[in-house]
């Protein structure tokens, strides 16, 4: 394959960060979406994810985007402010060629950087070997499944929760505290 580079998204990569999702949504069960989300959609997730603090990145290969990733806070009471969600996602065509292992590492190097403590990955279907996959090989440990939650194509779905320590999890404690 041609090079691969990982870098911050920019506004300029949702039209195609959008079509990668709607891919996901329209065929997929990593999402529990039903309606793929549209551009002015992504532009405001997009949007509202920069003003949180949180990182965004994109995988491209001569310069066109094949996969994204970012993390998103876990919940929003504020006592999980140092907990992400992460969420990953690559055109179908190029999985299993090691760049969702190699998004994936690049988001936890920057939430670590960033001062996140934990990260949480909420993957949609036990049948998802793909995505239990790249967060085992990340140090991701299996926390659960919560079986049969989501409905989609028809088909019970489990939620599998995998997570993972960042930096100093909770070893310390961060300076600012209440
Ligand atoms: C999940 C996803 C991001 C993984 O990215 P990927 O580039 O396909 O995975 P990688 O090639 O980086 O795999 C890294 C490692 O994860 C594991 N892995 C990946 N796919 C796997 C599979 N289908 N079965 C078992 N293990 C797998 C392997 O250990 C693999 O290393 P190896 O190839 O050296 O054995 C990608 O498949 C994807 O976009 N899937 C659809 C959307 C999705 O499920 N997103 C996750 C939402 S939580």
């Amino acid at each position: 394959m041609s090079k691969l580079d990982i870098r911050p998204a920019e506004e300029a990569d949702l039209p195609l960060i959008t079509e990668i999702y709607e891919h996901a949504v329209r065929h997929g069960t990593a999402t529990f979406e039903l309606v793929p989300p549209d551009l002015a959609e992504m532009t405001q997730r997009y949007r509202a994810l920069m003003d949180g603090g949180f990182p965004y990145f994109a995988a491209t290969v001569e310069g066109r985007v094949i996969g994204y990733a970012y993390a998103a806070a876990y919940r929003a009471r504020p006592a999980y402010r140092f907990t992400v969600e992460n969420s990953i996602y690559l055109q179908p065509s190029i999985h299993r060629r090691g760049i969702g292992l190699q998004l994936l590492q690049r988001l936890i190097v920057e939430c670590e950087a960033r001062g996140f403590r934990q990260m949480i990955a909420v993957i949609g279907d036990s049948a998802n070997a793909g995505s239990i996959g790249v967060h085992t090989r990340t140090g991701f440990t299996l926390i659960g499944t919560h079986p049969n939650v989501g409905l989609k194509f028809g088909r019970w779905l489990d939620i599998v929760t995998m997570q993972r320590s960042l930096g100093d999890g909770a070893i310390t404690v961060p300076a600012e505290q209440i």
